[in-house]
């Protein structure tokens, strides 16, 4: 991994871990273990890349980095939601996540789903804080565009989508629709998320949007074909699942090989898209070219 690359995801990690840490005080009273199991799922282990994604668009327009943290702890509360569900027996059925018990297993499966719940909620609290922005007008922004990327048009469509897929035959449109909204539409909500701290109005959104899109498939595909080829000790879950499952994915569609070019490509024309910046986009095109690369 690049060396800017890896001291941006550790400094990200790092201060995403503290400020969930802040976040999750655990309370005296019986609500103790919801608490927990947040925690749990929430603190340590992940590689962050939607906060570093938020962080790196934000810094394009000079954002004070106290704002980007907060809308990044957004977009991860609902990652680690949608990791939570997307675990428990009613959907994927996985016993290990980001090197640990899933949180069904550690915990229960009613402990785990208001554990999604309350992550889910926090987010848009979070946003909705003054702390988040001073304009009403920028908040209300951002709660909107990760309400939309989160719901039936985004993330818990794709993954309706994606329970589909184990019994319906698919083919390549209708795979790269199911991924842009379970994947592509909170990776987008990133980008966009810089966008909009930053006062850029939509049109000159253009570039991070197809930028977005591009990592967003590529970032999918990649995880597709980790669980075909990846090793359990470095992604922290079980592989081989899809294949198990009878799913439709890229892997599945194209291939291995064909798949991995596939990702390649994306990466490339991601790359295309931040042609206008100058050397502070260069973050940007080292997530993109880690989005394939990765071993985990
Ligand atoms: C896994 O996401 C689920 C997908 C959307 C493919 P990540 O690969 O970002 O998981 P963490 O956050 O690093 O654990
Ligand atoms: C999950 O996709 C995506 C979401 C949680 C929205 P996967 O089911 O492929 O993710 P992993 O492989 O379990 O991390
Ligand atoms: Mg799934
Ligand atoms: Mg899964
Ligand atoms: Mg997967």
């Amino acid at each position: 991994m690049e060396l800017g690359l890896k001291a941006a995801m550790n400094q990200v990690a790092e201060d995403v871990d503290r400020a969930f840490d802040r976040l999750l005080a655990i309370p005296a009273d019986p609500r103790r273990s919801l608490y927990e199991a947040m925690r749990h799922a929430a603190i340590g282990g992940g590689k962050r890349l939607r906060p570093l994604l938020v962080r790196a668009s934000a810094d394009l327009f000079k954002v004070d980095p106290a704002c980007s943290l907060r809308v990044g702890l957004a977009i991860e509360c609902v990652h680690v939601y949608s990791l939570i569900h997307d675990d428990m027996p009613c959907m994927d059925d996985d016993d290990m996540r980001r090197g640990r018990p899933t949180v069904h297993r550690a915990f229960d499966e009613a402990t785990a789903v208001l554990a999604g719940d309350s992550l889910h909620a926090l987010a848009f609290e979070v946003l909705a804080e003054p702390e988040t922005h001073a304009d009403p007008f920028i908040r209300a922004e951002l709660v909107s565009e990760l309400a939309r990327a989160s719901g039936p048009a985004g993330m818990a469509g794709g993954q309706m989508m994606d329970l589909v897929a184990e019994t319906e035959t698919f083919d390549l449109p209708t795979v790269t629709k199911l991924q842009q909204l379970k994947t592509g539409a909170l990776i987008s909500f990133c980008l966009e998320a810089g966008a909009i701290l930053g006062h850029v109005p939509p049109e000159g959104r253009r570039p991070l949007r197809g930028y977005a899109r591009d990592i967003g498939l590529a970032f999918q595909i990649a995880d597709d074909l980790l669980d075909v080829e990846g090793q359990e000790e470095l992604t922290g879950k079980a592989v081989g699942k899809d294949a198990n499952a009878g799913k439709a994915t890229f892997v599945s569609l194209l291939g291995i090989d064909r798949a991995r070019s596939q990702a390649r490509m994306l990466v490339d024309q991601a790359i295309g898209h931040l042609a206008s910046f100058g050397a502070e986009a260069d973050l940007l095109r080292a997530i993109a070219r880690y989005v394939v690369e990765r071993d985990r």
